[in-house]
């Protein structure tokens, strides 16, 4: 079932992903060599708290942390960890939920650790792109397939691949409402957007081949061929005429 906002629950809405906003930039700032995936947790806690906000993904179905940090071949859900020390030339996807006023904003980026190679940038630049050819097709009465064909296409004509196993969501009072939001599909199908549903659009997008394998940890997805992969996400909120991003 597809939850339509009020404009008064999107207003309530607009505080959670305000604060995701203000996240984005203050973590940015701390990623460097040398910085633990743990530490980088910590520092997204008292942040978050800071804001009067909770840190929604900590206790989701279990999920032991603040944000997810995925580290290079790591696609997403990466448990952050003392043992993760960031290191020059890897990059790393951040992702973060923060819940106010009982609705959540969910966001993610993926950072370059000090200097990168290009191929690493531009998959991260890239990754970007598809989220923007993505909503760059959206308004109230287009179908979601118009979205995900959008980015799939960008993503794959750079060499690219689009992890399947994982989706965007509906997101708002709970931080996985309907619809599902794949990365790949086709134009002309899928549920109608309406004004008002918001939506999280995350594209998950591998250097090499599309497959993934889950760790023992029962969280962390990585590449099967070990190649590295990037995130980006924001929630978004369809309107008459377009979309607009609460997280950006
Ligand atoms: N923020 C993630 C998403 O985009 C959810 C992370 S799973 C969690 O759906 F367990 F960490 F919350
Ligand atoms: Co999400």
């Amino acid at each position: 079932m597809i939850y339509i906002k009020t404009d008064a629950e999107i207003k309530l809405m607009r505080e959670a992903t305000s604060v995701v906003r203000d996240y984005l930039h203050y973590i940015e700032e701390k990623i460097r060599p040398g910085i633990s995936t743990y530490e980088l947790d910590r520092l997204s806690y008292e942040f978050i708290k800071k804001c009067g906000a909770i840190p929604s993904c900590l206790g989701y179905e279990g999920y032991p942390a603040t944000i997810c940090a995925s580290v290079d071949d790591v696609v997403v859900h990466g448990i952050p960890s003392k043992k993760i020390i960031l290191e020059e030339g890897q990059i790393v996807g951040i992702d973060v939920c923060v819940g106010k006023n009982g609705f959540i904003g969910d966001a993610a980026r993926t950072f370059a650790v000090g200097k990168i190679s290009e191929a690493k940038q531009k998959l991260i630049d890239v990754t970007r792109e598809c989220f923007f050819k993505g909503i760059g097709v959206v308004k109230a009465g287009v179908r979601l397939g118009d979205l995900s064909e959008a980015i799939q296409k960008h993503a794959e004509s750079h060499g690219y691949s689009v992890v399947r196993e994982l989706v965007g969501h509906g997101i708002g009072r709970s931080m996985h409402e309907d619809p599902s939001v794949p990365n790949f599909g086709v134009k002309g199908h899928g549920v109608k957007l309406k004004r008002n549903m918001t939506i999280a659009v995350e594209p998950m997008i591998n250097m090499g081949k599309r497959e993934v394998t889950l760790d023992d940890d029962d969280w962390t997805v990585r590449t099967l061929d070990g190649s590295p992969s990037a995130h980006y996400e924001n929630t978004i909120l369809i309107k008459d005429d377009g979309v607009e991003i609460l997280t950006l």
